[in-house]
């Protein structure tokens, strides 16, 4: 009896998956691919990494960009995605391997891990670990910045500073506006090599 009951809810969950990616895949091949990689990988780092981005994180974000709220590149490619498209483009991403990267300066990322853990107590910053996470693994509403580009994180930070990035409700440019460029450097090199 509970062997069946397991087999349906087996079959019911396979069966979600799957039709999710039947309507990811195709969007994925045509579009998101040529920036963001098959897996969400995006191996050249002018991109962000998607592999193993929480989803509703990444629901968020496509909304915004295709209302407007966040502007950039992701405007044109995110007009025509239907609600139904972003919901299956999120569980893609998010159910893809994460990676990390090779972090060559140690010295810079060990003032990140001070930056991350710590904050900065004389300016104001706060530890990024108390929301992001312990290994900035992020959670169901907050990214996971671990294994994403060094320049793609310390893009977003400046971009939050300067209110080019307006659509997080200001807790992000409260905290981008005491970092110094030394921290915004080494928090993103920090985060970058995390797995
Ligand atoms: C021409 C390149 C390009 C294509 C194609 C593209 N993206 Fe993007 N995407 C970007 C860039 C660049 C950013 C970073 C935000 C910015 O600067 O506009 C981004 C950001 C994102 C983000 C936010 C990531 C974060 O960490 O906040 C998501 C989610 C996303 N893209 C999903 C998609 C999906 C889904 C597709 C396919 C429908 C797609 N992108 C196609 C270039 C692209
Ligand atoms: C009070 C909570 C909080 C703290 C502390 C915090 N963050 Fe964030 N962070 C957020 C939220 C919320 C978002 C999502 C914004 C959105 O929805 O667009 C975010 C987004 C980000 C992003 C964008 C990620 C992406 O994929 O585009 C980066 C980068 C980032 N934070 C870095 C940091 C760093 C570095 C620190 C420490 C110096 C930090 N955060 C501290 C709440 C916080």
């Amino acid at each position: 009896m509970t062997q069946k009951l397991l087999f349906f809810i087996f079959v019911i969950f396979f069966n979600t998956i799957q039709a999710s990616d039947e309507i990811a895949l195709p969007i994925v091949q045509d579009k998101c691919q040529h920036c963001h990689g098959m897996q969400g990988e995006a191996s050249n780092v002018l991109y962000p990494r998607l592999a193993g981005q929480h989803k509703n994180y990444i629901i968020k974000q496509l909304h915004d960009f295709r209302s407007g709220k966040r502007k950039g590149t992701m405007n044109d490619m995110a007009k025509d995605l239907t609600d139904p498209d972003i919901l299956a483009l999120a569980a893609y991403f998010s159910s893809k391997p994460t990676l990390k990267h090779r972090v060559r300066n140690k010295e810079l990322a060990q003032v990140g891990w001070f930056i991350f853990h710590r904050g900065n107590e004389y300016s104001g910053v706060p530890a990024c670990s108390s929301c992001h996470g312990e290994n900035a693994e992020g959670s169901d509403k907050l990214p996971r910045l671990a294994g994403q580009h060094k320049r793609y994180v310390a893009d977003q930070l400046m971009e939050f500073n300067n209110r080019k990035r307006s659509n997080d409700n200001a807790i992000m440019h409260s905290v981008a506006e005491k970092l110094t460029e030394l921290e915004i450097q080494a928090v993103s090199s920090y985060v970058s090599g995390l797995e």
